[in-house]
């Protein structure tokens, strides 16, 4: 049985990229700077986050057979765009923890879900009652669930025990979470990012998603990362994004409900937040192609 100060414990022993809170916030702080340059960004990457930049750089503009041919990160981030740049950036110290996952983890699934969660948080945070950084919540989305990841690579034995909780008793994930590590997967990957020094905004973000009521702190930071997960569950971006009449059609009613459902987050104009969303994830669905990767293996996250 877990508990958070055995969690803790064992998060404390995780040493991925010790530079990772850094590097966020230098490139978060640039991305949102319009006097920045591709140059700027370039010398705050390290040289595992330019690799990436560069392989999805070259995926993203000449497919995966083609000679590559983009070799500096000026080019390569011309090609990804300043705002992508920022998905590849945070999820780059998770991607190593799932690189080869078994079947019981679907990177493709949870990559996609990050994605298009990261882009509807930063929608969302625009229509908070109180003011949020945008940044910070679209933070908050891309790594709402990397406290599964944790269970899945750093608690195995308990993430079997998840597993056979869903499946035999047909328990929902997140109670099964609960009944298994006493915590549910926003709390353990919010204990991590706490440890690394991360915003309090993102962190209770991150770990309220599931219970965005208990947030004493950062209530809107949670109900807009709350309601961009519920609303990414509901997007498959492979059949959703064919028109906007029928994606307003299909998410308005949606919209209203979750508006109504919470002070901290109002949308007046369903219509043109529902615009927004259709083109933010018009434009995120080619780098999810490409960042995902084609592995369709395993369960759902
Ligand atoms: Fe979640
Ligand atoms: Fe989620």
């Amino acid at each position: 049985m877990g508990n958070q100060d055995y969690i803790v414990k064992k998060l404390r022993q995780i040493e991925i990229l010790p530079t990772f809170p850094k590097i966020v916030s230098e490139i978060l702080a640039l991305i949102s700077d319009p006097m920045s340059s591709a140059s700027d960004l370039a010398r705050h990457m390290d040289p595992s986050m330019a690799g990436e930049v560069l392989r999805i750089a070259n995926t993203a503009y000449f497919g995966t057979r083609s000679f590559r041919s983009i070799t500096t990160m000026e080019r390569a981030i011309a090609v990804i765009g300043y705002e992508h740049l920022g998905y590849i950036v945070l999820q780059m110290p998770f991607l190593g923890m799932i690189q080869g996952a078994d079947t019981t983890f679907n990177k493709k699934l949870f990559i996609t879900h990050a994605i298009v969660c990261g882009s509807l948080a930063k929608l969302i945070g625009a229509y908070a009652t109180a003011a949020v950084d945008q940044n910070e919540v679209y933070v908050s989305g891309i790594l709402h669930d990397i406290g599964r990841i944790i269970m899945y690579r750093y608690f195995k034995k308990e993430w079997q025990e998840v597993l056979a909780l869903i499946k035999e008793e047909h328990m929902p994930a997140v109670e099964a979470e609960r009944a298994v590590y006493s915590v549910d997967h926003g709390q353990v990957g919010a204990s991590l990012l706490e440890l690394w020094n991360l915003p309090s905004a993102i962190v209770d973000g991150v770990r309220y998603h599931h219970l965005p009521e208990a947030a004493q702190q950062n209530r809107e930071s949670a109900f807009a990362t709350h309601l961009a997960n519920q609303f990414a569950k509901r997007i498959d971006i492979y059949t959703d994004l064919e028109n906007f009449d029928d994606f307003a059609a299909r998410h308005r009613e949606f919209c209203q409900a979750a508006s109504e459902s919470t002070d901290a987050v109002i949308i007046h104009d369903e219509i043109k937040f529902l615009s927004s969303a259709y083109d933010s994830l018009k434009s995120a669905k080619g780098l999810i192609e490409v960042t995902a990767g084609d592995d369709d293996t395993g369960s759902g996250c």
